[in-house]
């Protein structure tokens, strides 16, 4: 019997892995964005050099027995100095871009005022060694790292954090924007609001949750439109590029035929891709069911008003619209019970009275959160179609890890074959506008508080080898395979 590794520990059978729905062979619409993506602080390393500033992930990895086995990103895969290995392993994927994103401590080290020009000029040699390879730049503005100088004033607490991403995102238009046209504001600011700000399990570790959470969700949208419309005004029109932003969100079934589950797996989708998806692709404002839950378990906490912040009148008509694009990082599914909740209960579902969880049957990855689970996102691109007026949307990340990073990653191919295959049933059969597909990501690299180990690379990179080469895995020929046949031929 043929066995495959799946996790640590769990081992499946092949047969059973491959196992599916059938598959639709048909093409993607001609134009289709393919990418594969990465961010600064998993891959560029030199995080002291050149002028660079501390960020928050910096600070915070700096801390023993935080990070698994006390890895950090001081080195990563060097891409500071290795990228074009990096433009090269993208040219073998035939992709037509790369989402990349810029260290906002590499070009403003104190997160305002002073340019560190090696930085701008570090993206500027990136960007142009893109052109030569023929790939276009899909670049990310903020992927967690924010300017430790800024963490001090409060970072995505204070209010004033929007005017400083303005100026940062003014800079990098202005340097980047003849290049550059698709920008993402924001990478999932629900991990910035929830790990980063109300469990405390993400730099900047700041524990308050159900209350730092949305009060950084809160500035975290306004600093999103700020940008959004600084674009719309003062780039757009010879730049002529479109910004969005990037959210994670699961898919939750309900568990059961009960409508109350079905409730319950409604209000998850809503607290996690509603929170930022309705005020700015929806009414300009939070999910009704967000309000009247969050208000209504705040009065009896004792809280003199809903943790959940309010939008000003004009602030709803400022975000709302503030986005050409819904960009969709997904990876995972989840069964969903109705629960109510102790009042007391301040831990991550607590608002959202309901239990989620994974169905034994599903098969796991490297990642403890991850569930292979291909339908999910068919689901998902479906429900966010009917939720927020039928958007323009582009898979931002989709991916699976391993923790061999073998290169014959079978299970990378399974997980790619359906999940894009999904994609384009949703397309072709739903309807649903997807422009475009980033596989996450392009190599192995720093997986934030997993270190090193939960591996996710169409790329092995070796990591003991000081010249940290890149070596396709089978999943990087098959992804191209896609790539070249724009979808799945019989
Ligand atoms: C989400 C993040 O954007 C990315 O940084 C991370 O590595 C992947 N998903 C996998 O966890």
């Amino acid at each position: 019997l043929m066995v495959l590794l799946v996790g640590n520990d769990k081992t499946v059978p092949v047969s059973c892995i491959y196992v599916d729905e059938p598959l639709l062979y048909d093409t993607f619409p001609p134009n289709f964005v393919w990418a594969s993506a990465t961010s600064a602080h998993q891959i560029e390393g030199a995080w002291n050099v050149d002028g660079k500033g501390p960020s928050i992930w910096d600070t915070y990895t700096s801390q023993p027995g935080i990070v698994a086995e006390g890895a950090t990103g001081q080195t990563a895969c060097n891409s500071y100095y290795f990228y074009q290995k990096d433009v090269d392993a993208l040219k073998s994927l035939n992709v037509s871009h790369y989402r990349f994103s810029i260290s906002w401590p590499r070009v403003l080290p104190d997160g305002i005022g002073r340019i560190n020009q090696p930085g701008v000029d570090y993206y500027k040699n990136l960007i142009a060694a893109l052109k030569v390879a023929n790939i276009q730049p899909m670049v990310t503005l903020y992927h967690w790292d924010l300017p430790q100088a800024l963490e001090d004033m409060g970072g995505w607490l204070n209010s004033s954090v929007a005017d400083w991403f303005e100026e940062y995102a003014r800079l990098c238009f202005t340097q980047f924007g003849d290049d550059v046209k698709i920008w993402v504001t924001l990478n999932e600011p629900w991990i910035t609001a929830w790990q980063g700000y109300g469990l405390g399990v993400s730099a900047p570790a700041k524990y308050g949750p159900g209350t730092y959470t949305y009060q950084a969700g809160h500035n975290l949208i306004l600093a999103h439109a700020k940008v959004y419309r600084l674009y719309e005004s003062s780039f757009k029109p010879f730049q002529q590029g479109k910004v969005g932003i990037a959210l994670n969100i699961n898919w939750y079934s309900p568990a059961t035929d009960l409508t109350a589950d079905a409730d319950a797996a409604e209000r998850a989708l809503q607290f996690m891709g509603g929170w930022f998806a309705n005020p700015i692709f929806g009414s300009g404002d939070y999910p009704s069911i967000m309000k009247q839950k969050i208000g209504e378990k705040s009065a009896l906490q004792g809280f003199n008003q809903s943790r959940l912040p309010e939008f000003t009148q004009e602030q709803k008509i400022f975000v709302q619209g503030s986005a050409d694009f819904l960009g969709i990082n997904h990876y995972t599914s989840f069964l969903t019970e109705d629960k109510p909740s102790d009042i007391n209960d301040i831990s991550y579902e607590a608002d959202q009275d309901l239990y989620a969880y994974y169905d034994p049957s599903w098969y796991g990855s490297g990642s403890p959160w991850l569930k292979i689970t291909p339908f999910g996102l068919r689901n998902l691109l479906i429900w966010l179609r009917d939720r927020f007026n039928d958007p323009e949307m582009i898979i931002t990340e989709n991916g699976c890890s391993d923790t061999a990073g073998n290169l014959d990653d079978m299970l990378r191919i399974y997980y790619f074959k359906h999940y894009i295959n999904n994609v384009l049933k949703a397309i072709k059969n739903d309807g649903v506008k997807v422009t475009g597909y980033t596989a996450w990501s392009l190599m192995d690299n720093f997986e934030w508080r997993a270190g090193y180990n939960e591996k996710f690379g169409l790329f092995n990179v070796n990591f003991t080898s000081p010249e940290l080469p890149r070596t396709a895995k089978a999943s990087a020929s098959y992804y191209a395979q896609i790539i070249r046949d724009n979808g799945f031929r019989t």
